[in-house]
């Protein structure tokens, strides 16, 4: 009998002992800082559907997907999209579920100034989002709004768009009407989405709205017009609304991280991510005001070869210079994936863009080893988002950076294991790049719920939630990905 008690006891320490060692190797949960703060994000046109409701005129992306259908995957379009027009009370209530601290959305462009001049707001459109901003402040969710998601007027477009200089005006008129409807309320502004997506996959790879190819030309007059544009709103907000409202304002770049493969690739590495997407950080983050040193000497250096009797990349005035320089509170990041780069002479020499590592002689991969989403360029390297964020810190002088989205596509389906994990990872990894000094102030998951994904259409699905699109109702249902991030939010850790 003793016996027996005896080695009942010993047999339970070992449990005891088994399942602390266990728990030693487990990490202890990793708390995010105090204040960070949690929200999803998504885009007018990709959701919103009332595409002429009430007023609403025609964007590039109506007009692409109306005249030109099966430019997208699956011919779709977002004439109804998630029909948050008219669901918008049930993506708040989405807001609620998963407890989130803010949500980032965008404006329609036409839907607010539907003649494309400030001469005639369209007041259902401001009631819209005005409905949407007091739902989300009655269960404290703070609105964060993108200004510019892609959705240009189709009648501005008309006139050249982005290329038109004059579009500076015409934005920084639109700012300045948002700021004064919902500026009481809102606190957080982000000037445009994504400028390299804007300018070179809108006027030179034409693989989005509005789809035109003047390659090597168009997209830099985009980019420097772009940038004025952002600056201009940014001092707007700061002479005449900042006083009053307190609010914050910046812009949210697209930026994968490029890894080099050898030591010798160091450079071209960083070259790369000059072209990419520091034509926008740069000007903007760095002391300088303007295009990176080795954009402009390339694209002078090239069009000079080509007999032209000036650069392909326009200036900027020193009134421009000043005016861009410093023009955002916080570092708006986008980030999705990583490639790796090589020195590759053989190819030196062609041209900047489409294939600008032709011209800085380099070329770049994925590994096949890396988890790959829905979407065939969205590979899982969350090593490469903590370089990423490092990298920020060093070349810009540790600005605030606000993540304004992360997220991994998948098909239909509730169980979205693949998607938890890389949300996960990329937590992780933020989480270390926060334990190295870099200043993150806060996480934005792409997206909410699925969506119209662009050319893409609605075969490749970011949400949180999964969206019904044989439901009149679009009826939204939470995947398992929706309740790992409430318990996120809800924790403040990462439990592991
Ligand atoms: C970037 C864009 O801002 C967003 O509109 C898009 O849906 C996601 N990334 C996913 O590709």
């Amino acid at each position: 009998g003793k016996l027996k008690l005896v080695l009942i006891i010993s047999v339970l320490l070992n449990l005891v002992e088994g399942s602390r060692i266990i728990n030693k190797t487990r990490r202890d949960p990793r708390p995010f800082p105090k204040g960070f703060l949690f929200g999803t994000s998504t885009a007018a046109y990709q959701i919103e559907g009332g595409w002429d409701a009430d007023g609403k005129s025609e964007s590039v992306w109506d007009h692409l997907t109306h005249n030109n259908p099966c430019r997208i995957k699956d011919c779709s379009n977002g004439d109804i999209a998630d029909d948050s027009y008219h669901l918008y009370k049930r993506d708040v209530e989405m807001m609620r579920e998963l407890g989130l601290d803010f949500y980032r959305f965008s404006l329609s462009w036409t839907r607010i100034l539907p003649t494309s001049f400030p001469d005639k707001i369209n007041e259902a459109g401001i009631q819209y989002y005005n409905n949407l901003i007091d739902e989300m402040l009655k269960y404290n969710i703070e609105p964060m709004i993108t200004l510019y998601h892609w959705d240009l007027p189709q009648k501005l477009q008309e006139m050249g768009g982005w290329t038109n200089p004059h579009v500076v005006d015409w934005f920084a008129d639109y700012a300045r009407i948002a700021f004064e409807h919902f500026g009481d309320r809102v606190k957080y502004w982000i000037t445009i989405n994504e400028p390299r997506e804007v300018c070179y996959q809108g006027y030179g790879s034409a693989t989005n709205a509005p789809a035109i190819s003047i390659t090597g030309y168009a997209e830099y007059l985009c980019a420097k017009n772009l940038l004025v544009a952002h600056a201009k709103a940014y001092r707007i907000y700061d002479k005449e609304f900042r006083e009053k409202y307190d609010g914050t304002v910046g812009i949210s770049l697209s930026a994968g991280w490029i890894e080099p493969e050898a030591e010798k690739d160091t450079q071209a590495a960083f070259d790369a991510i000059q072209f990419e997407w520091g034509q926008y950080a740069h000007p903007i983050f760095s002391e300088t005001g303007d295009f990176p040193p080795i954009m402009k000497e390339r694209i002078a250096a090239k069009s000079a070869e080509q007999g032209f009797y000036r650069s392909r990349l326009p200036e900027f005035t020193s009134d421009e210079i000043e005016m861009i320089r410093g023009s955002s509170d916080f570092f708006g990041l986008n980030h999705y994936s990583s490639s790796i780069l090589y020195k590759n002479e053989s190819t030196a020499g062609i041209f900047e863009q489409p294939s600008f590592y032709d011209d800085i002689g380099a070329a770049s991969y994925q590994l096949d080893e890396w988890p790959v989403a829905a979407s065939s360029w969205l590979k899982q390297v969350p090593w490469g988002f903590y370089k990423l964020l490092v990298f920020i810190k060093e070349q810009y002088n540790n600005p605030t950076v606000m993540i304004t989205e992360n997220g991994f596509s998948t098909s239909t389906g509730l169980q979205d294991d693949a998607r938890i994990n890389y949300y996960r990872e990329y937590l992780d990894a933020m989480l270390d790049a926060i334990d190295e000094g870099c200043n993150v102030s806060g996480y934005t998951a792409w997206s909410l719920m699925d969506n119209f994904e662009w050319m893409a259409g609605y075969t490749e699905l970011f949400g949180l939630y999964e969206v019904d699109y044989n439901s009149p109702e679009r009826t939204r249902m939470p995947r398992k990905s929706a309740f790992v991030y409430k318990e996120i939010i809800r924790s403040r850790q990462l439990d592991y």
